[in-house]
């Protein structure tokens, strides 16, 4: 599938989970296509990549927060003549605390990258693979899409969107060869908990964190066999299904003694 011209985007290819899919990408020779805030950090990785695995990396410096950013992104890749054969939807963050203390500004930025950034990028790629009738797109969700999340509201709810409208989709293009996948994974040992400033909450203290190359392994293999979804680990699986099962209530209980300070 890989070829000269052919890229895979990826949103938040820098760090964490999107880094490892990168690397996944890069070890089957495809070329990639990097999106991030930090202009070092994307310039290091594609020069690393470069050299390391033969395939060219393309970078765009921005920041997915803002509004106009996603469609700033599909003018770059048409303006450098690329097909995106792949695109990974995973630049994400958090915001922590109670609903009435956080940041209005902050959540709507989140709002903006965790969702509004995915659509635009998706019916945008989406449109051109339908037209060729080949394609894939992974979205990166999180369990939190699956369970109600006191203290991580607004998180929570942006990754139960990306559940809901990825399976909507999926149903549209099901007679097609092109497939979305959504990648499901928990608590996970990235910056993530550092950029929501959520270090000292009981889940990243006394939590079993994954491994994100582990998580990106169970993203790739998923996206390469055009399946809906999938949640990484058994442990996360065994609380999504437990959380269908439960009492919503008896479940963002739950959920907030996980997020609450432990110290
Ligand atoms: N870690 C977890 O526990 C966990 C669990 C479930 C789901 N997830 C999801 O996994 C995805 C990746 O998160 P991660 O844990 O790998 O976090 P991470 O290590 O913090 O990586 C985030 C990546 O996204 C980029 N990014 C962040 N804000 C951006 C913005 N405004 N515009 C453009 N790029 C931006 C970052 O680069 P720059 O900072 O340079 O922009 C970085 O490359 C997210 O969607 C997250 O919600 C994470």
């Amino acid at each position: 599938m890989a070829n000269d011209k052919n890229y895979v985007l990826i949103t938040g290819g820098t760090s964490g989970i999107g880094l490892e899919l990168a690397k996944l990408f890069a070890q089957e020779g495809f070329n990639l296509a990097l999106v991030a805030r930090d202009f070092s950090e994307l310039q290091a990785i594609s020069v690393e990549f470069h050299h390391q695995y033969n395939i060219d990396v393309i970078t765009i410096e921005k920041d997915l927060s803002k509004k106009e950013a996603p469609f700033e992104v599909c003018e770059e890749i048409k303006s450098k003549n690329i097909r995106i054969d792949i695109l990974v939807n995973n630049a994400g963050q958090g915001a922590y605390g109670r609903f009435t203390e956080t940041d209005i500004h902050h959540e709507l930025e989140i709002i903006q990258l965790n969702i509004a950034a995915y659509v635009v990028l998706t019916k945008y790629f989406l449109k051109d693979m339908l037209s060729r009738n080949e394609g894939r797109i992974l979205n990166v969700a999180s369990i939190a899409g699956k369970m109600p999340g006191p203290w991580q509201s607004v998180y929570h709810g942006t990754k139960a969107f990306v559940v809901s409208w990825t399976e909507a989709i999926q149903q549209e293009i099901k007679d097609t060869n092109v497939t979305i996948t959504t990648l499901l994974p928990g608590a996970t040992a990235t910056d993530f908990f550092h950029k929501a400033d959520m270090e000292e909450a009981t889940l990243v203290q006394k939590g079993d964190l994954a491994d994100p190359a582990k998580v990106a392994k169970d993203g790739f293999k998923a996206l390469m066999a055009g399946e809906h979804k999938i949640v990484s680990g058994w442990k996360n699986k065994a609380q999504v299904a437990m959380s269908g099962i439960l009492p919503d209530k008896v479940v963002a209980g739950m959920s907030e003694k996980t997020k609450q300070t432990c110290r």
